[in-house]
């Protein structure tokens, strides 16, 4: 049932104020600035004692994972980062027992997932689940874990369920920080903003009016650059991975510091980019990024805070704190690929080539 909606991919992508809010319910604990996670199987003793995290999944999901590692590193202070699964599992990686693994994904039983879980069930590793689908495969290998909570999730792409993902990130980042080293000020600054996201995702699903005529213009592209830094970066990854899907525009997407270092040289009138410009710290750093192009006559859509001088257009969405704000960035490029595709007639519920959950390597 797409309950008046055209496709489920619009159904998913408008539904996500009320993904958010269930992914938030009765976890949040005022009184310590921290959150409850009844799944986690895992005691504040054993918090201290991580000493890296590693994040795995496909996809979608290896993208949640990335800005999960960011937002862990950021919180918790604990070092972190993601890989896709399948290429951690055939580099023969060091298992280290002082390393927690978590495993990522929506369905809960990609293959290249659930067998990078198990070797490192194998070898004694501890592993948490981020995993959307309830007692699915992976969810039920791992020692314990995060629901996302995102609800079923029917287009073959991913879209509530990369937000809810990363919102669960942030709340295990939020517990994981207030175990080790992050201020109750900073607890509760972080409480605040993830309290304001179901409404800020409401205010930008407002602007899909103005997005959709932006995709009119840019459905024709043969090939198009997706910027972003630091934060930024995974977004930017995710927006391409998206327009790829069900537009089969070519897409790239690379961090904004590295454009410099090759891919500079294919900016043209013909290759347009869309840049993540947050207002943070790296702002002027984006904002010269954005000049380099200028000078190439690249088109430039920016996703920001405010209006940004040099791009051709901006979509403005509401700000919330730092570390939240990919979380928002996100979703006004899910509503750009949706209506690109649309307007070139792809079948946007079922792109070629590509399966819901791939069961198999
Ligand atoms: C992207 C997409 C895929 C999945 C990937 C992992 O829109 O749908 O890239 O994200 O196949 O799937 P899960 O999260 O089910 O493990």
């Amino acid at each position: 049932d797409m309950g008046g909606h055209d496709t489920y991919m619009h159904k998913e992508i408008s539904e996500q104020p009320d993904a958010v809010d269930r992914v938030l319910r009765g976890r949040i604990d005022d009184r310590f600035s921290t959150v409850h996670l009844g799944g986690l199987n895992l005691d504040a003793r054993e918090a201290r004692t991580i000493r890296r995290i590693k994040i795995l999944g496909c996809g979608t999901s290896y993208h949640a994972g990335m800005i999960g590692a960011s937002l862990i590193e950021g919180m918790a202070r604990i070092p972190a980062d993601a890989e896709p699964a399948s290429e951690f599992r055939y580099r023969n990686p060091v298992v280290d027992p002082d390393t927690l693994y978590i495993a990522v994904s929506q369905s809960g039983e990609t293959y290249d997932v659930l067998a990078a879980v198990q070797e490192l069930k194998r070898k004694g590793a501890r592993v948490l689940g981020v995993v959307n689908v309830v007692g699915s495969a992976i969810a039920r290998e791992a020692d314990g874990g995060v629901y996302v909570h995102a609800g079923p999730e029917v287009c073959v792409v991913s879209t509530k369920c990369f937000t809810n993902t990363v919102v669960a990130f942030a709340l295990l980042a939020l517990h994981l920080g207030r175990i080790r080293d992050l201020s109750v000020t900073d607890g509760k600054r972080i409480i605040e903003g993830l309290r304001r996201l179901p409404e800020q995702i409401s205010e930008i699903l407002k602007l899909e009016d103005e997005i959709k005529e932006l995709a009119a213009e840019y459905a024709g592209a043969q090939s198009m650059m997706f910027i972003g830094r630091v934060r930024g970066y995974p977004v930017a990854l995710e927006a391409s991975l998206k327009l790829k899907e069900i537009s089969y525009i070519h897409a790239e997407a690379y961090p904004a510091s590295e454009l410099k270092h090759g891919p500079l040289a294919l900016i043209e009138p013909a290759l347009p980019t869309v840049a993540i410009v947050p207002d943070d710290d790296l702002l002027e750093k984006n904002r010269a990024a954005l000049e380099e192009i200028k000078a190439r006559s690249g088109r430039i859509l920016a996703v920001a805070h405010q209006e940004q001088e040099k791009a051709d257009h901006t979509i403005v969405v509401p700000k919330n704190e730092d570390e939240l704000d990919p979380i928002l960035m996100g979703i006004p490029l899910q509503l750009f690929a949706y209506h690109t595709a649309l307007a070139m007639g792809r079948d946007i519920d079922k792109p070629r080539n590509l399966a819901k959950s791939v069961t198999v390597e």
